[in-house]
């Protein structure tokens, strides 16, 4: 259901992974538009610099991304 990408580099020295973060419903508590005030007040207190709500359901949020030698 996410979206997932892995290769073998060309070069046949590495395995590289890369797994999309899509945002779901639960996410939304603290990432979204309409955020509860308690929520909005903890992570205020825990997370000042935090700049990450405003989001909808289904935004990317972000990426997994795994690189490895092969040997
Ligand atoms: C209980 C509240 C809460 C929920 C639910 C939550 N997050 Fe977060 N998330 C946070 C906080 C707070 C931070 C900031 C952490 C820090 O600054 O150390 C964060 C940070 C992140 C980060 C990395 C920092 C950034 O802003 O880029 C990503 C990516 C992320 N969350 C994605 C998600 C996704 C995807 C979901 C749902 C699957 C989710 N979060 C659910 C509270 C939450």
């Amino acid at each position: 259901m996410y979206d997932v990408y892995h290769e073998f580099e060309p070069t046949g020295r590495f395995f590289r992974y890369l797994k999309a973060l899509p945002v779901g419903a639960p996410c939304l508590n603290c990432h979204g538009e309409a955020i509860k005030p308690e929520v909005a007040a903890a992570l205020r207190e825990h997370y000042p610099a935090d700049r990450a709500t405003g989001y909808r359901e289904g935004q990317i949020r972000g990426a997994v991304s795994i690189k490895r030698p092969l040997f």
